[in-house]
């Protein structure tokens, strides 16, 4: 069957910050055929080509002038158990959460604290998603991806993804080079359960949860994600826009005597990594507008489209305050969103 391709295409649904910017071509891809097909087909072989999964993390910050190739592969599977394991493949297509609500259900344990993190399983190792003391790394196996050169489906162990905070080798030495199509995680059947994080032992404590289950957790982690990320289906955004900055102890500690405030958590190697959403509010940021790009008004490290704000509009936004965080503090942050 021949391939559904659309022309000057609106990606204004297709990515969470609802910017209005339109590709050349567009085709959604879902299954292995389809994408021998589009990069096969010569009216593509010389045309710029980005991969779209959920759109939760890029800023359009123009048209695209080449294909837009959105990936829509479907399907979750056990495809192999241990005496203390499940693995489970999820192709690229499905939404995160979805996933997430999936190994819950069958109690596959590993997922909980990473529910409702907007976007599709297949752009979740890019940037190994986190959250809530968690990260993607800690509970994947391997994935499979389609190498765009070679025109072949390539595996990837952890250690091949060099996964870091918010980075893998897909967001950096890869980029561009390959299109991930399942993605294989590794759960546990007894659950291992990680409440360190603050805010989620004292959600757990307000709902009254005497005995703990990856259900409960997951409950937790969305009501505090409820309660102060905004929904992208009301508020156009893409989660963090920032990361939190790493700076030596040294550094922090010079920076205790003037702000002695400053929110900081130390890391494994002796390093600490500042909040950046606490630095941007004491820049005064925290739910400030210019015309309908704004910083929200409950995080700080959320950058939100409020009706029609331009993807330009809330990049300028962005250097504005990556710009006074520095004077302020000496600090570069650096953008975790994708701009293109
Ligand atoms: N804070 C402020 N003002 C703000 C926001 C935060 O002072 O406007 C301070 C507070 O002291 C708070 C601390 O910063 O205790 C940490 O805030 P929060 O728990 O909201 O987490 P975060 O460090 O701002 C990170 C991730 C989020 C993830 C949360 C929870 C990054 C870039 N962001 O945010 O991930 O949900 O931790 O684990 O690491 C995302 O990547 O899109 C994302 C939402």
């Amino acid at each position: 069957m021949a391939i559904n391709v659309r022309e000057d295409y609106s990606l204004k649904n297709l990515n969470t910050f609802g910017i209005d910017v339109s590709a050349r071509y567009f085709i959604e891809v879902s299954n292995l055929y389809e994408i021998n097909q589009v990069f096969e087909d010569s009216r593509f072989l010389k045309c710029s080509k980005l991969i779209l999964g959920g759109g939760s993390n890029v800023l359009f910050t123009k048209n695209v002038d080449g294909l837009v190739i959105k990936n829509a592969i479907k399907g979750i599977e056990l495809v192999d158990e241990d005496e203390e394991h499940y693995f489970v493949k999820a192709n690229a297509g499905e939404v995160w959460h979805q996933l997430v609500m999936y190994c819950i259900e069958h109690n596959y344990a590993g997922l909980e604290n990473l529910s409702l993190i907007p976007g599709c399983v297949g752009a979740s190792p890019m940037q190994n998603i986190g959250a809530y003391g968690m990260e993607l790394k800690d509970s994947f196996k391997e994935l499979e991806a389609w190498n765009i050169k070679d025109k072949f489906i390539q595996k990837f162990n952890k250690d091949e993804c060099k996964f870091g905070y918010r980075e893998s080798v897909f967001k950096r030495e890869l980029r561009d080079q390959y299109l991930i199509t399942s993605v294989t995680l590794k759960l546990n059947k007894k659950p291992n359960y990680n409440i360190n994080y603050g805010a989620l032992e004292k959600e757990l404590e307000a709902m009254g949860i005497q005995d703990l289950s990856i259900s409960a957790i997951s409950k937790a982690v969305c009501a505090i994600r409820n309660s102060k990320l905004p929904n992208p289906s009301e508020i156009g955004n893409a989660g963090s826009f920032f990361k939190n900055p790493e700076v030596k102890r040294s550094n922090l500690e010079d920076m205790k005597t003037e702000f002695p405030n400053i929110v900081g958590y130390e890391l494994e190697n002796g390093n600490f990594k500042l909040a950046a959403g606490w630095l941007i509010e004491q820049c005064g940021w925290k739910g400030k507008t210019i015309g309908d790009a704004g910083v929200h008004k409950l995080q700080a490290l959320v950058l939100v489209n409020y009706a029609n704000a331009r993807g330009s509009e809330l990049l300028d936004l962005s250097n504005q305050i990556i710009k006074s965080v520095n004077t302020k503090f000496g600090v570069e942050l650096e953008r975790e969103v994708n701009i293109y």
